[in-house]
């Protein structure tokens, strides 16, 4: 077995592991934080927020480097010959269109790795310790739910370069990784509307 597939494995379910925890703090938490009263919130955020948040951050660190991995196997080494750009990096002139897709892809994937453990990561472990009350603990509120809000936006356009690369069917152009981003960012916006309506009956 070639350790691309071993990595490339690895690397989708630690995606799944880590969109799919975003996708439940956004389209589900949310609304269910809101309609929860401080009592009920204090039995169960305890309980709930810190298993979640572990999977959360390790599934975007281990997507993340897996993610670099592959990049080293697929684009920067020649098997026989050695490691450097290779010839899936170039294309005829400058970058090929696979090169193009990932990159795009990559530069959203780590925005979103710096969101999770710069921003959203060290404000909740405050909250979480209770260290922190009134105006600094609103704040931090805030800080890590703009930078949550900007992944879940961000994981539109993430998949369009992820899946881009070989799965696209067209070379790359800007035209269609905006149109496509565009495209992308419809559905997330779609899916926050319908999160305030979903499940409150059955
Ligand atoms: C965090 C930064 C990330 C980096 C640096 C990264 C890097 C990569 C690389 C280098 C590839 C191989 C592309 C190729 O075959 O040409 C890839 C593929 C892929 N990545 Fe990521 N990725 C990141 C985040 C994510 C996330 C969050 C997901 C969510 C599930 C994801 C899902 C995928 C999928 C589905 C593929 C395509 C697999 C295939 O077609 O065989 N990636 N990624």
């Amino acid at each position: 077995m070639r350790a691309e597939f071993l990595f490339r494995w690895l690397h989708v379910f630690f995606g799944i592991v880590w969109l799919g925890h975003l996708y439940f703090f956004n389209f589900v938490n949310l609304p269910v934080q809101a309609a929860l009263d401080a009592d009920a919130k204090k039995a169960v955020n305890p309980q709930l927020m810190p298993r979640a948040l572990w999977w959360f951050r390790w599934g975007a660190m281990v997507t993340f480097l897996s993610g670099l991995v592959l990049f080293g196997l697929i684009y920067m080494r020649t098997p026989g010959v050695g490691w450097g750009p290779n010839a899936i990096f170039q294309g005829g002139e400058g970058l090929s269109d696979r090169a193009r897709w990932i990159l795009w892809g990559m530069l959203f994937g780590t925005i979103m790795w710096f969101n999770v453990w710069v921003l959203i990561w060290p404000a909740q472990k405050k909250l979480l310790s209770g260290a922190v009350t009134g105006e600094l603990a609103d704040a931090l509120r805030r800080r890590a739910g703009l930078a949550s809000r900007v992944n879940t936006y961000l994981s539109g356009p993430l998949l369009i370069g992820m899946l881009g690369a070989n799965h696209a069917g067209m070379g790359f152009s800007y035209p269609r990784l905006i149109g496509l981003s565009l495209a992308a960012l419809a559905v997330v916006k779609v899916s926050y509307v319908h999160s305030l309506f979903v499940g409150k009956s059955v």
